[in-house]
């Protein structure tokens, strides 16, 4: 019996040089067309819903989008999009970020959220932990309550973890995998 891990690192390819040399892009879409490795993912993100209480799932565009909707669907509980800036039609909130190279913007509709949501935070990378750390910023804004980061593949040669431990305070960052 292979370890999960096992099963989601098998179905993750390294693609050096992109989107720029010295950069080692992780490729998910081998996991996502894969039915036992995707549903493995989404039954152990599902189950970090169910500890943590959680309300409501929040999906980062892109990547997170993909991960983040089943696992809302598998926990019976809602899904709210993080879009980059101008996407979203209703009244947002929005925070940026800095990026190695200039700055970026993510938003979230103001009424996302009732008062005091308890929401999960799903993305496939953690590796500055930026846009994480700006999508928590948002909940809190919108008057919710981040209970964990969860994330398919973290980056341990970046301090991502440490950056959002001390946004999250005792809320956890949790990692399928661990590289
Ligand atoms: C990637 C990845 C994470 C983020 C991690 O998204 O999917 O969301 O970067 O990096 P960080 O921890 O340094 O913030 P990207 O913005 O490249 O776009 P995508 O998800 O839309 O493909
Ligand atoms: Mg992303």
């Amino acid at each position: 019996e292979k370890s999960l891990c096992e099963l989601l690192l098998a179905r993750i390819h390294d693609v050096p040089d992109y989107p720029k040399p010295g950069v080692v892009f992780k490729d998910i879409t081998p996991l996502l067309a894969d039915p036992e490795a995707f549903t493995a993912l989404t039954e152990a993100f599902a189950e970090l819903c169910a500890r943590y209480r959680a309300d409501k799932v929040v999906g980062l565009e892109a990547r997170g989008f993909i991960l983040a909707a089943p696992v809302a669907v598998r926990a019976g509980i809602g899904f709210v999009p993080v879009r980059k800036v101008g996407k979203l039609p209703g009244a947002t909130l929005s925070q940026a970020y800095e990026l190695e190279y200039g700055t970026a913007e993510i938003e979230i509709h103001a009424e996302a959220f009732a008062p005091g949501d308890r929401v999960l935070v799903i993305d496939d990378v953690l590796a500055t932990g930026g846009t994480a750390e700006a999508s928590l910023q948002l909940i809190r804004r919108a008057g919710a309550e981040p209970v964990g980061v969860a994330v398919l593949m973290e980056l341990g040669f970046l301090p991502g973890r440490e950056r959002l431990e001390k946004v999250l305070g005792e809320a956890p960052v949790d990692a399928l995998i661990r590289v």
